[in-house]
């Protein structure tokens, strides 16, 4: 039950993982809370091709999973009236069927591509003429009587999201119109996503209740979210069903969310720097192996809340624990890592 708290699995599995959360999401900018610069821009751009009567540029959106991602690609679709297409990276397997979805597009529709930094080579390939020049050059038969034929695609918008802008190639990225990364949400806002939320969801809390499971929630909507119906369960099993601070600690506790809302596999991550590999530097494939999760887990969706709030380091050595981190675990780094660490990390 506590591995629900944080979904390992973005993209593939988000029917599953977001499945309590459908009546959740946001459906127009107005409604999406945070984010405010990338608000502001998407505003713009969508207001401008509104006004033009054109289909919006390409955008892409890149951040850690459970940011609005996906959230964003229906957004900009009910904002601009059009049909939402939707797929993965993963799931187009051959040039075909991106050609198939590319010929099934009306004017002005939006084709998400979930996870595109997983998209192959080859198909890759077809998606450059098409966002480019909106054409399809498809290759009909094999061999010497193999022939091209271009084919006009509707002009649509492409909408990407990706949990790491650093796996997309420069001439993919380079044809989107606005690159625009979701940052880890301020207390402020996931609180108010949080009342939203159990307003939605008819959850008496109040304001320190929801204040607190925001403050845990590690920057991150999804969890807010999952962690206010764990709470919600706590409070209906073993109170009255309300939630205030004391029952939001008390849930949390017992859901292993801990006072900075790091789960399990959190400290589980940096009791291994600390206690197995002396702070560090270990490589991440020894370190997601002695925690037991995927090595792409580790780095897109534990890691980078970790390093925002600099309880872990990225070093061409490898991960290394921090002073903040050893402090959290309530341990004393040992002297000999004093040596290993960075000059003036301990000064
Ligand atoms: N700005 C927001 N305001 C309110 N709720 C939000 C916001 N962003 C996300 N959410 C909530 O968080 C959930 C997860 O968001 P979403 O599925 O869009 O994330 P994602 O970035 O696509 O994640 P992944 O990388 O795992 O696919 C949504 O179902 C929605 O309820
Ligand atoms: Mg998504």
């Amino acid at each position: 039950m506590r591995d629900e708290l944080l979904s390992p699995e973005p993209g593939e599995d988000e029917i599953d993982v977001d499945f309590h959360d459908n009546g959740l999401r946001p459906s127009s900018l107005a409604e999406f809370v945070g984010q405010a610069e990338l608000k502001d821009h998407l505003e713009i751009v969508l207001g401008a091709a509104k006004r033009r009567s054109q289909a919006a540029d390409h955008l892409l959106f890149a951040g850690p999973p459970g940011l609005g991602k996906t959230t964003l690609a229906h957004i900009v679709a009910t904002e601009m009236g059009v049909t939402l297409h939707s797929t993965s990276g993963p799931a187009l397997e051959r040039a075909g069927d991106l050609a198939a979805i590319l010929t099934k597009l009306e004017e002005g529709d939006v084709l998400f591509i979930d996870e595109i930094h997983r998209l192959s080579r080859n198909v890759e390939e077809v998606l450059y003429p098409a966002m480019e020049d909106f054409q399809l050059d498809i290759v009909l038969g094999k061999g010497p009587a193999a022939r091209s034929v271009r084919l006009p695609v509707a002009r649509f918008t492409l909408v990407g999201a990706t949990t790491r802008t650093g796996l997309i190639t420069g001439p993919l990225r380079d044809r989107f119109g606005l690159v625009a990364r979701l940052d880890f949400y301020e207390t402020d806002d996931l609180d108010q996503i949080v009342r939203r939320a159990a307003d939605i969801l008819d959850v008496e809390i109040d304001q320190p209740g929801s204040y607190e499971i925001a403050r845990r929630a590690r920057g991150t909507p999804r969890i807010a979210n999952r962690l206010l119906r764990r709470v919600r369960d706590y409070a209906e099993m073993k109170h009255d069903g309300v939630i205030d601070a004391n029952i939001a600690n008390l849930g949390l506790a017992v859901f292993g969310v801990d006072g900075r809302g790091l789960d399990k596999v959190d400290r589980a991550i940096l009791s291994a720097i600390c206690e197995r590999f002396g702070g560090g530097p270990v490589g991440l494939s020894t370190l997601a192996i002695s925690v037991s999760e995927p090595t792409e887990t580790v780095e897109d969706v534990y890691e980078p809340f970790l390093i925002q709030q600099g309880l872990l380091m990225r070093t061409p050595r490898g991960r290394m624990a921090t002073p903040a981190s050893w402090d959290h675990l309530g341990l004393t780094p040992p002297t000999t890592t004093k040596d290993a660490l960075p000059q003036g990390l301990f000064d």
